[in-house]
Parts: C-alpha cells; sequence; structure tokens
C-alpha cells in the first residue's frame, strides 16, 4: 500500500468510527480474534451490544490501535472502575460519566441530550471504548469545565481526557464546607472530601483548576508549563494504551531508559524537602513532602483535635481513628465505624491535599511545582515550624 492510500485508508477508518458502524464490524470478529485477558472484544470496544444479521466484516487486526487500547486500562472490563456497580445492575447519574460509554457520550451530549450533565443512569457492562473518544461531538470538543467551575479552554484533543481525569471535587468544595468555623474548632459535621482518583487533568492545569485547596494571599503555579510539546495528556502517553512514555523524554533527561526511570527526573536546582539532596528525582522531593504532610497531619490531630488520626490508601473513607496511637492503622482499626470525625477545618484543608496529592501517582510530571506549593502550604498551616527548613517553588 503506497503512503496516499494508507492515509486515506485510515481517513476512511476514522471516519467510519462511530458506534454503530464499528459495532457492525465487530459483531462479525472470530472469537479467537477477541482478548481473552481483558474479556474485551471489538463490540464492547464501541460500547454496543452486537447486532446481529449485518453482512459488514472487519476483524479486530484491521481496526487501527484495537490491540493497542484492548490492552490499556480502559478496557479492562473486570476493573472495579467498570464493574463497581454491577450487583445493583445500573450506574448512577453521579458516576456514569466516567465509568461507563453510554455515561460519557450521555454527559458531552453526543447522545442528543443536553451537555454538560447525565441524565440518565447508564446500563453496567461496557467500558471506555473507541465511540467514547472518536464521534462528532467530541471532534468539536476543547474545553472541559472542572469541578472548581473553573472552565478551561482551548485543550484540543485532551479536553476528553481531562472530562475524566479531573477529580471530583475542588478547594472551592472544602471552603464551603468550612465556612464559617474557627480553623481549631472540631466540628462534628464535618466529613473527609475526598478528590477521587487518577486527576490528572486538574493536577496539569494547577491554579487554572484550583483542584487543590489553595490557601488564601499565596500566588500558584498555574498550567504545567514544560518544553513543547511534552504539555499535553497525549505527548506524554501512549494514545490508545495510555502508557506514559519514556523514549522522548531521554533527549533532555539524562538517565531516562524505561517508565521505571522517569521517577529520576530532576532540573530544578532547589532543595523542596529540607534533606539537603538536590540530585534525586523531583517525585522523591514531592514524596518526601508528602510522607511529612502526613506527620504533620498526625501531630496536629493528636495535639490540637484531640483524637489520633491514621491514613490508609485503600480503605473508604481514607482517614480513621488511631485508636491505639501507634502511628499506623491496623484492618481493624481502617474500618467504616471508625472513620476520623474530629475534624476541624485546618485539618480537612491539610488533609484534602494530603489526598489530592496522593491519588495522582504523575503527581511529580504532571506539575511538580503545583503539588510542593500545596503541601509546603498545608503543612506551613498546620505549623509554621513545618516549613523552617524548606523551601517553597
Ligand atoms: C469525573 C470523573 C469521575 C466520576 C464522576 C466518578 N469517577 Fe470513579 N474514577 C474515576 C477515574 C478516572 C478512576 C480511575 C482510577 C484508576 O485509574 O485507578 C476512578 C476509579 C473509581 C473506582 C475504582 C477504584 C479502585 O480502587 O480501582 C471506583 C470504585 C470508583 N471510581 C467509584 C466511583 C463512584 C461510586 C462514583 C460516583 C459516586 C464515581 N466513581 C464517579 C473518575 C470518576
Ligand atoms: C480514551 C480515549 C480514546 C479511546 C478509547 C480511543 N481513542 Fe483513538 N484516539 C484518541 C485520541 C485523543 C486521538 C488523537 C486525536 C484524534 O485523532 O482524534 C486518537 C486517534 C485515533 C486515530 C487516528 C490516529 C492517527 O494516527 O492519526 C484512530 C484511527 C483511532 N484513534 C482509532 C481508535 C479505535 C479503533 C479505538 C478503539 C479500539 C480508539 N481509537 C479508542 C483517543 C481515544
Ligand atoms: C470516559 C472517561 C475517561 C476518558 C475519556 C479517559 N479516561 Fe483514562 N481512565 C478512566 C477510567 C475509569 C480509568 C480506570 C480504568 C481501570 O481501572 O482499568 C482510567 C485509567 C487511565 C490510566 C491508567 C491509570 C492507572 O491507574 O493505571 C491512564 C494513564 C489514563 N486513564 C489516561 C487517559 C488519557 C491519556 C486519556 C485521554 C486520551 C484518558 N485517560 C481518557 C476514564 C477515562
Ligand atoms: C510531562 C509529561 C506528562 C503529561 C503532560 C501528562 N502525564 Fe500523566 N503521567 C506522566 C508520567 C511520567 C506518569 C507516571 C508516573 C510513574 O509511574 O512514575 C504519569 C501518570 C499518569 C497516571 C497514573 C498512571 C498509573 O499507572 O497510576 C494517569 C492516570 C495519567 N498520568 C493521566 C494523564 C492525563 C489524563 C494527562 C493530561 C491531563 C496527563 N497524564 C499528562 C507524564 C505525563
Ligand atoms: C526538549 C527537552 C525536553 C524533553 C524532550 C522532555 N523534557 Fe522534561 N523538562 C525539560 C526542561 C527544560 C525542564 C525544566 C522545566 C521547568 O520546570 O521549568 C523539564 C522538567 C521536567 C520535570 C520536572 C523536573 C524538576 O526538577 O522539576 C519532569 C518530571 C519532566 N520534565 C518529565 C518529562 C517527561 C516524562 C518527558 C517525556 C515524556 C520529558 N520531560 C521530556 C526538558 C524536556
Amino acid at each position: 500500500m503506497n503512503h496516499r492510500s494508507r492515509i486515506s485508508w485510515r481517513r476512511t477508518i476514522i471516519g467510519l468510527c462511530s458506534v454503530p458502524f464499528i459495532a457492525l464490524a465487530a459483531a462479525h470478529v472470530p472469537a479467537s480474534a477477541q482478548q481473552p485477558a481483558t474479556g474485551v472484544s471489538p463490540s464492547t470496544a464501541v460500547g454496543q451490544p452486537p447486532a446481529a444479521g449485518q453482512g459488514l466484516m472487519i476483524p479486530a487486526e484491521r481496526i487501527p490501535y484495537f490491540h493497542d487500547w484492548a490492552s490499556s486500562p480502559h478496557a479492562k472490563a473486570d476493573a472495579r472502575a467498570f464493574t463497581n456497580w454491577n450487583e445493583v445492575g445500573e450506574i448512577p447519574e453521579t458516576c456514569a460519566r466516567c465509568h461507563s460509554t453510554p455515561g460519557f457520550l450521555d454527559y458531552i451530549g453526543a447522545d442528543g441530550s443536553a451537555p454538560g450533565v447525565v441524565d440518565r443512569k447508564a446500563p453496567t457492562g461496557s467500558v471506555i471504548a473507541c465511540g467514547a473518544c472518536h464521534n462528532d461531538t467530541v471532534r468539536q470538543m476543547a474545553a472541559v469545565t472542572f469541578p472548581s467551575t473553573l472552565r478551561v479552554e482551548d485543550l484540543g484533543a485532551n479536553a476528553r481526557c481531562m472530562t475524566c481525569h479531573q477529580g471530583r471535587t475542588a478547594g472551592a468544595t472544602v471552603t464551603a464546607a468550612v465556612l464559617g468555623h474557627g480553623e481549631d474548632t472540631v466540628v462534628p459535621e464535618l466529613e473527609f472530601i475526598n478528590i477521587h482518583y487518577r486527576a490528572a487533568g486538574a493536577t496539569l492545569m494547577g491554579t487554572m483548576a484550583r483542584g487543590g485547596y489553595e490557601y488564601g494571599g499565596l500566588p500558584y503555579a498555574s498550567q504545567r508549563r514544560h518544553p513543547e510539546p511534552f504539555n499535553t495528556c497525549t505527548t506524554c502517553h501512549e494514545l490508545h494504551t495510555v502508557a506514559p512514555k519514556s523514549e522522548p523524554c531521554a533527549a533532555c533527561h539524562e538517565g531516562v531508559t524505561n517508565r521505571e526511570s522517569l521517577v529520576s527526573i530532576r532540573k530544578s536546582l532547589v532543595d523542596h524537602d529540607g534533606n539537603g539532596d538536590i540530585v534525586e528525582g523531583i517525585a522523591a522531593e514531592v514524596a518526601n513532602l508528602h510522607g511529612r504532610l502526613l506527620s504533620a497531619i498526625q501531630t496536629y490531630a493528636r495535639d490540637v483535635a484531640g483524637a489520633s488520626i491514621g491514613y490508609h490508601p485503600h480503605a473508604h473513607p481514607y482517614f480513621f481513628n488511631d485508636v491505639d496511637d501507634d502511628g499506623a492503622l491496623s484492618e481493624e482499626e481502617a474500618k467504616m465505624p471508625n472513620k476520623y470525625a474530629s475534624w476541624t477545618p485546618r485539618l480537612l484543608k491539610a488533609a484534602y491535599n494530603y489526598q489530592f496529592v496522593g491519588k495522582d501517582p504523575g503527581a511529580y510530571a504532571h506539575n511538580a511545582p503545583y503539588v510542593i506549593q500545596l503541601m509546603h502550604d498545608s503543612l506551613a498551616d498546620l505549623s509554621e515550624a513545618n516549613v523552617t527548613d524548606l523551601t517553597r517553588p
């Protein structure tokens, strides 16, 4: 196939990447071409049930990027992000946008409904299919509204990613919850406020999205400023496997050979975590500050809020009473009835930022200055003594 005809073939396929076409095509892919590892077939790829009796045949190998996509987390049909609602049998409006293809199409208005809102519950059983990211509506979409209500324009194809990877709360959610209460007063009605998972878009946009709790009177980093074109989701991540890239980084970041070595990347010469090491990766600066923030949260909770606190990264709602005050949570302690209930406004703000950083494992690459500022300011707010040896970026 010559170059020109390859391009036109590709164009045709993209044009045909509309939901019904691939659904029809996919219905006839032999079972052997499907992906047993993920339980995904080309028909789940588009999020539509196969239509019987149609004559179109396109084998999976000829659907461009099918295998890349099928190996991605977006196609992992057995992930909790897709199976969580199986017992109930439907996905509620508040969750459907990011956890199903029909819910996403509903949110962006590609199904003819009003954009910006999910109007109805979505069926279970879909993944993030081709048809979510490829349709006429999404092609026009370049802006994203974040939970802070701030809207960011001109995002191009990355608007798709950020519509889901933006978190469910914002600093403003915390501000509203603590309004009218003294900073160090235990407020029994306060509950932990959770950013949710993998809110990379909110990290990347920094203060343009105000995903973190930003303390009054301080400047915060804006959208990540990295040499072009490595500023967007789809230049740093593979388009369809969505794995973080490493080969293009090596040109400017010495020592990068694979994904594991990305954490060694370092350009800034400022010691942010106070350990005197300015050669360790920026990822280590972020991780060390994160550790210091948890210790400071624990000290404050014990001394000021009057009840010891512990954090569990995988048990909802993450912060629990550290009943035996041993600085760690046992399985028994990390249970719902023992959830932390002595929140003061100051504590809630710091805990919110702690989780904001913790639930974005790519935070160091997405926007190190922003997350370092958030953690620095939370530390300082808990006690000025926490930051005497630290430098704010
Ligand atoms: C704005 C988008 C968005 C909304 C709305 C949303 N989620 Fe999520 N959720 C995500 C993303 C992104 C992940 C990916 C986590 C990952 O990659 O591990 C996720 C992950 C999850 C997981 C899997 C966690 C794990 O440990 O693997 C569960 C469970 C979940 N969400 C529940 C919910 C529920 C319940 C709702 C509605 C009340 C909801 N989500 C609404 C974006 C969203
Ligand atoms: C999570 C979102 C997402 C999903 C799911 C997805 N794609 Fe894409 N795809 C993109 C983005 C972003 C681009 C680049 C911008 C564009 O061309 O729209 C792209 C580009 C493409 C292109 C053009 C690439 C080129 O080289 O010019 C094709 C063809 C394509 N996708 C096919 C598919 C197929 C088939 C599936 C399902 C098997 C799929 N995509 C699933 C996001 C997605
Ligand atoms: C419709 C919502 C949606 C869209 C659009 C979307 N994602 Fe996701 N993404 C998710 C969910 C849900 C998961 C978790 C899937 C799982 O647990 O297997 C996820 C997982 C991921 C992961 C893996 C996270 C992990 O924990 O391993 C990466 C990386 C990712 N997405 C990047 C992207 C990029 C880049 C784009 C745009 C091209 C994008 N996503 C578009 C919902 C979405
Ligand atoms: C400067 C490059 C860069 C940009 C821009 C970028 N990422 Fe990342 N991202 C990374 C790196 C590097 C990691 C991996 C961190 C690690 O594993 O050490 C990562 C991790 C992630 C993860 C978590 C993956 C996991 O396995 O837990 C998600 C989800 C993600 N990115 C989504 C996005 C989305 C969505 C965008 C756009 C809003 C984006 N990223 C923009 C480099 C980038
Ligand atoms: C063209 C050269 C170039 C390429 C290619 C490049 N970077 Fe960078 N990177 C830089 C420069 C210059 C900085 C310092 C920018 C700043 O923070 O002001 C930087 C900063 C960073 C930082 C923060 C380091 C610190 O100390 O704060 C991370 C993380 C990073 N890059 C990741 C990546 C990843 C991941 C890739 C590949 C997907 C990549 N870079 C590709 C030039 C590059």
